[in-house]
């Protein structure tokens, strides 16, 4: 950020351009970091400061965070002291140009980062209801100047804006750590009935995002596939003990059972609007298809299966063969290799099967890492 062109100075046509530019920038990014980093980025070129921070406030720990900051590592400042504090504590934005002798001040921050703050502007966060969700906060403006009003309301323009996308950010990210949460207790809970540990939906969903990031999937896709896939067996929670906990092989009534479990799995989830549920019910209907068109319920071929369930079969039948079950021993590794050999291209896609044989020690080391053992 230090070398990005400067604004100041330029005329309100050209401030408004850049303005225009960086908005639809950032309105088609959705992840907080980049965002901040944008917001930043933009700031500095409205006004020259040596320093532009984004300070967001995390409420359960009390501490105002560094999200954003030029030169300097991620830092956290106690929400009871310090210039930025104030702006947040007091809603009100704050000029300082005299800071050491500013009782307001707080001079562990520079202590800690070996850096000499001149003076301060710093801009609260409001979310639409009015709270604070962060400062923004600049310091040391360059050509050894004062921090004017004129800065303070060039700023407040992107402050507004900035304050309603970190609002709207850390709600995203809220909704979405609630969905995983649930996923994840959803999952387990299936698992336990069929005396599977926790760790069985944990290891698929990591091989999952291994394996879909091998095959250059988005981060975003690799991400939906990582949170969906625990569900695969959510159908199973319908399944009868006496065929889900059989301790030896099933006759064909049972296994004609059992099968159902992709179906149910399904149905449960489909109704679903949310792109993760979605995913999720399209992996619990697809993770038994076979590439060669034998698997089930619908004996699908190739790639009218979904590439999330081709992702997820592999995926489970690693973790199956890897482990205990109640009706059968965990498969010798190199008795698992060869399997994964003789069906690329029967049972699994070849191309994902491949990406297990190239990369056994990562998916060895994901077994190991979620292991059974208390
Ligand atoms: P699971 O135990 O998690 O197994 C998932 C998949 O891994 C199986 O899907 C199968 O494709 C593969 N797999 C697991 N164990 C073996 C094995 O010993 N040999 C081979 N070649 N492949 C194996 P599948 O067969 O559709 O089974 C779905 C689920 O049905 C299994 O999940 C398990 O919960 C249950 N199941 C399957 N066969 C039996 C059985 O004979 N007895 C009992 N009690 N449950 C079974
Ligand atoms: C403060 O807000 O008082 C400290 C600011 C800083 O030096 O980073
Ligand atoms: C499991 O994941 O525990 C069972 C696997 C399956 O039915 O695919
Ligand atoms: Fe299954
Ligand atoms: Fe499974």
């Amino acid at each position: 950020m230090e070398s990005s062109e400067k604004l100041y100075g330029r005329g309100p046509q050209e401030v408004l351009a850049h303005i225009m530019n960086s908005v639809i920038e950032i309105a088609e990014t959705s992840d907080l970091k980049k965002l901040l980093y944008l917001f930043s980025d933009m700031a500095h070129k409205l006004v020259p400061a040596d320093r532009c921070t984004v300070w967001v406030y995390d409420s359960q720990r009390q501490v105002l965070c560094s999200e954003v900051a030029d030169g300097v590592e991620k830092i956290e400042t106690p929400s009871s002291r310090g210039i930025s504090s104030h702006a947040f504590n007091f809603g009100t934005p704050v000029i300082v140009n005299d800071p050491y002798n500013d009782k307001r001040f707080n001079p562990l921050t520079d202590q800690q980062t070996g850096y000499k703050t001149r003076n301060i502007l710093a801009i609260p966060l409001k979310n639409a209801s009015g709270e604070a969700v962060g400062v923004f906060q600049a310091l040391n403006k360059q050509g050894g100047e004062n921090f004017t009003e004129n800065d303070l309301n060039m700023l407040l323009l992107v402050t507004v804006y900035l304050a309603r996308e970190i609002d709207a950010a850390l709600l995203r990210e809220e909704i979405e750590s609630t969905q995983r949460e649930i996923i994840y207790t959803l999952a387990e809970t299936g698992e336990m009935r069929s005396k599977e540990t926790g760790n069985h939906v944990k290891r698929v969903a990591e091989y999952c995002s291994f394996i879909a990031k091998e095959v250059g999937l988005s981060e975003k896709q690799q991400n939906i596939i990582k949170v969906s896939s625990p569900l695969h067996d959510i159908g199973k929670v319908a399944i009868p003990d006496a065929v889900l906990l059989k301790p030896g092989k099933f006759d064909s009534h049972e296994r004609k059972v059992m099968e159902t479990h992709a179906v149910l799995g399904y149905d449960m989830l489909k109704h679903s609007r949310r792109v993760i549920l979605n995913a999720a019910a399209t992996i619990a209907l697809g993770h038994h298809e076979k590439w060669d068109g034998t698997g089930y319920p619908k004996a699908l071929k190739g790639e009218q299966i979904h590439l999330y369930s081709r992702i997820t079969a592999v995926a489970d039948v690693f973790d199956a063969l890897v482990s205990d079950r109640c009706y059968k021993k965990a498969w010798p590794f190199e008795k698992i290799v060869g399997l994964f050999k003789e069906e690329s291209g029967k049972h699994f896609d070849p191309t994902l099967a491949a990406v297990f044989l190239d990369n056994k020690d990562q998916f060895k080391a994901i077994r190991e890492k979620y292991s059974d053992e208390l």
